[in-house]
């Protein structure tokens, strides 16, 4: 099996690289500088002569705040950057796992969202992974995962962010009415690779088990890491913000857990193992 990782220097396609790596797996994961999925002449250029059996699209446009400034760079990633994806894949009969958020969604459901629910995206980011996907599911070979907030080592992260905030600043408020599910990249990695040893195609959720609220998730990392600093729980309004968020949207990861034959761990319990390994290797926040 020939695996292809895009958007490798990402949290989420280090987490693949490094479990790749551990498995023996053949693969190649070119950095963005050579590789980039809105251009299609690259993409030709590395997946014809590799011609893998798996293409893993960790790629992606994921500020949010900015999208609604930077709407073409947005749209022509998480849309047309995945279309070519889709294209190549189709080409060479790859199959192709990609990446979507719970964001395609409003949040104005009163329990938790299964896949058979109606999208309806909030904001420019939102639309444009919902783009994406669509793209993706017009190809019978492909996975989509819609995934909830994604933590993994690399910055782009609420634990990353708010470990900055806290070396500024002693009390740090964090919003305590924004809720969804903390999903750790070495468990998506895990579910995906047994989906696809499962031959599995079409969407999923996966997200790790239970809900949080940002306060919640931030409030238990900081007592994991010994971290004295006072955390002060605060309504979302009172943050300066362009966009807007859904303000809650849990994910059921009941379907994915059913076809897999597994338990997801809840997102307590890989917080720990997460803590666990920054601690012995600090560098791996980077
Ligand atoms: N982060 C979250 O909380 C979250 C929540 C829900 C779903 N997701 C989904 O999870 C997936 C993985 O996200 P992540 O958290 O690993 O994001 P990430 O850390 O931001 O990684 C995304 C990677 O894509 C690269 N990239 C951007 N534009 C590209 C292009 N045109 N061609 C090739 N590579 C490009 C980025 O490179 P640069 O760094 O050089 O730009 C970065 O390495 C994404 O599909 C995302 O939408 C994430």
């Amino acid at each position: 099996m020939k695996i292809f990782v895009s958007g490798a220097s990402g949290q989420l396609g280090k987490s693949f690289v490094h479990e790749l790596n551990k498995r023996n797996i053949e693969f190649i994961a070119p950095p963005q500088e050579d590789f980039d999925i809105t251009n299609y002449y690259k993409i030709n250029k590395f997946i014809t002569p590799f011609r893998p059996d798996i293409i893993i699209n960790c790629a992606s446009y994921n500020n949010v705040e900015e999208a609604e400034k930077n709407t073409t760079r947005a749209i022509d990633v998480n849309y047309k950057g995945v279309r070519n994806l889709v294209k190549i894949s189709q080409l060479y009969n790859i199959k192709l796992v990609h990446f979507s958020t719970d964001y395609v969604f409003d949040g104005r459901k009163n329990s938790s969202y299964v896949e058979t629910d109606i999208p309806n995206p909030l904001n420019l980011y939102g639309k444009s992974k919902l783009a994406g996907e669509n793209e993706v599911m017009i190809y019978d070979n492909s996975l989509v995962f819609r995934l909830g907030w994604v933590i993994g080592y690399g910055k782009n992260n609420f634990l990353y962010k708010f470990t900055k905030w806290i070396q500024d600043e002693f009390v740090v408020k964090v919003s305590n009415d924004e809720i969804s599910v903390p999903t750790f990249t070495f468990d998506i990695v895990k579910y995906v690779l047994m989906a696809l040893d499962k031959k599995l195609t079409g969407l999923y959720h996966l997200t790790n088990s239970g809900k949080a609220s940002r306060y919640e998730l931030a409030d238990k990392y900081a007592k994991l890491m010994g971290f004295a600093n006072e955390i002060v729980p605060a309504p979302m309004a009172t943050f300066k913000t362009i966009v807007k968020r859904p303000l809650v949207i849990v994910m059921s990861n009941q379907k994915i857990s059913e076809v897999l034959g597994v338990n997801i761990p809840r997102w307590e319990e890989s917080l720990k193992i997460y803590c666990n390994a920054i601690r012995s290797n600090p560098d791996l926040r980077f």
